[in-house]
């Protein structure tokens, strides 16, 4: 494309991604048409807190809202609540929803998210097994607590352990069972996934980890969760966590080709010209990193709807080249990465795990690839710099307390 997006642009999925594209154009000044079709029936919403602080009840309802409804009329954006997209007409260019409505699109953008992955095996139809990916499956979660209660979370991610560390928070007795030998274990650096477990035990989790589960145990309500080992950790409630399930059924019925979400170009592009792909659902090629990645993030799905935005608000296509970064908040702890962590990177560690803050700096090929930061603020602020600048560093020095890794960035010019 060359020419600003005049016609309507139909954005399937009102959730970050979503929200943010829509506001995103007109926040650059695009007058074309803007429906946003949503298959919730709030408003969009955050969801980290879903697993925090709403879960914990700190924080109230509303609070997760991005912006009124009324918001978005103001902006005149249509939307769309409660209502699913079922099918994508590419040659006519229409989405049609549930309801038989058919909407034309000059631009379609999917940002359909994805789903809470369920763990098929026998006694999973049983009562008091939940979820946890919108603000209803939180509700329920919530509802279902008191002081004292046994859940079983099953999968010692970034979800379970959020889970694990907010419901312990409200006086349940939670066992987390992780299939890895280690929680947390995924793209995190392995001082801060060993300082996490630690830190749950002290608060009284018990992990269990480098075990399955071979099923669910119970008469008409779960009782507990049979581990693949033969022992039973009893249970009045379970949580399974154990990974996300992407949402490009639509796509992948409009004849896209999927590959575990919907393959795109630097710049959200699908191989139709006319439909882009943002946010969780995306594989993206990315620009930063420089290979094809489907990202799971609050980061990539605002960064991405703001590349589009300015893609169609402008005609000319924008990539992404935002260096990823992530947070997950458990107990006292703030944990914040930036950056890329393949397994095998060298990790140097800097300051005490002892102390409960410190970082650790990952080098690949001499330059600082990836940090994460557990009460460290300011190493994270640092690292989102040093990330994104591919600075080179010596392990060496990035060990040595008395050194200061602000000077391995290059004077800015006029100071
Ligand atoms: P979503 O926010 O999932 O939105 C997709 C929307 O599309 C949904 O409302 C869905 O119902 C809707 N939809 C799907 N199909 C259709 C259809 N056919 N028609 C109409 N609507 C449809 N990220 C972080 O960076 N930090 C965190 O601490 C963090 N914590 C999290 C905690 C929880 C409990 C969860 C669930 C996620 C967390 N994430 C976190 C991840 C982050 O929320 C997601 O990466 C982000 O929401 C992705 O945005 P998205 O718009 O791509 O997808
Ligand atoms: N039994 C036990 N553990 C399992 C099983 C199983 N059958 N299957 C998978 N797991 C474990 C994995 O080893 C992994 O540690 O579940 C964990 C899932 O962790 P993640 O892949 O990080 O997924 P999850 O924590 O569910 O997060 C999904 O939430 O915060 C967001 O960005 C995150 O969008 C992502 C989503």
């Amino acid at each position: 494309m060359s020419e600003p997006a005049r016609g309507p642009v139909v954005i399937v999925g009102a959730g970050q991604a979503g929200m943010q594209l829509a506001t995103g154009l007109r926040q650059l000044g695009s007058t074309a048409s803007i429906t946003l079709v949503g298959d919730e029936r709030c408003p969009p919403y955050e969801r980290p807190p879903l697993s925090k602080a709403y879960l914990t009840g700190e924080l109230e309802r509303e609070r997760l809202w991005f912006r009124h409804e009324q918001a978005y009329a103001r902006q005149d954006v249509e939307l769309r609540l409660a209502t699913r997209a079922v099918a994508i007409d590419r040659a006519a260019r229409t989405v049609t929803t549930a309801a038989g409505e058919v909407l034309p699109y000059e631009y379609c953008v999917l940002a359909t998210g994805a789903r809470a992955r369920r763990l098929e095996v026998p006694g999973a139809e049983l009562a008091g097994i939940h979820l946890l990916r919108g603000l209803d499956d939180a509700d329920r979660l919530r509802a279902a607590i008191r002081p004292g209660v046994e859940v079983a979370v099953v999968g010692g991610g970034y979800i379970g352990m959020e889970i694990a560390a907010s419901l312990t928070k409200l006086g349940a007795r939670v066992a987390v069972i992780e299939a890895a030998p280690q929680v947390m274990s995924r793209g995190v650096a392995p001082v801060v996934a060993d300082h996490v477990a630690r830190r749950h035990r002290a608060e009284g989790v018990r992990l269990e980890t480098g075990v399955g589960v071979a099923g669910f145990v119970g008469d008409e309500a779960v009782r507990a969760v049979r581990l693949a080992d033969g022992r039973e950790v009893a249970a009045e409630l379970v949580v399974v966590g154990i990974g996300a399930a992407v949402n490009d059924e639509l796509a992948a019925a409009a004849g896209l080709a999927t590959d575990g979400g919907v393959p795109t170009d630097a710049c959200a592009r699908t191989a139709d010209p006319a439909i882009f792909a943002i946010g969780d659902v995306a594989v993206q090629d990315h620009a930063f990193l420089g290979r094809h990645v489907r990202l799971e993030s609050v980061q990539n799905a605002v960064d991405q709807a703001k590349a589009v935005a300015r893609t169609l608000a402008t005609g000319t296509p924008t990539p992404m080249r935002e260096v990823p970064w992530f947070w997950t908040q458990q107990f006292d702890m703030m944990i914040q990465m930036v950056g890329w962590a393949d397994a095998g990177l060298e990790w140097v560690l800097r300051g005490e795990t002892a102390t409960g803050a410190f970082a650790a700096y990952a080098l690949a090929d001499g330059a600082i690839q990836a940090v994460h930061a557990v009460n460290r603020g300011a190493d994270y602020a640092l690292g989102r710099r040093l990330v994104r600048e591919r600075i080179r560093a010596e392990p060496g020095q990035l060990a040595d307390p008395a050194f200061d890794p602000k000077t391995l960035l290059p004077a800015r010019r006029g100071r």
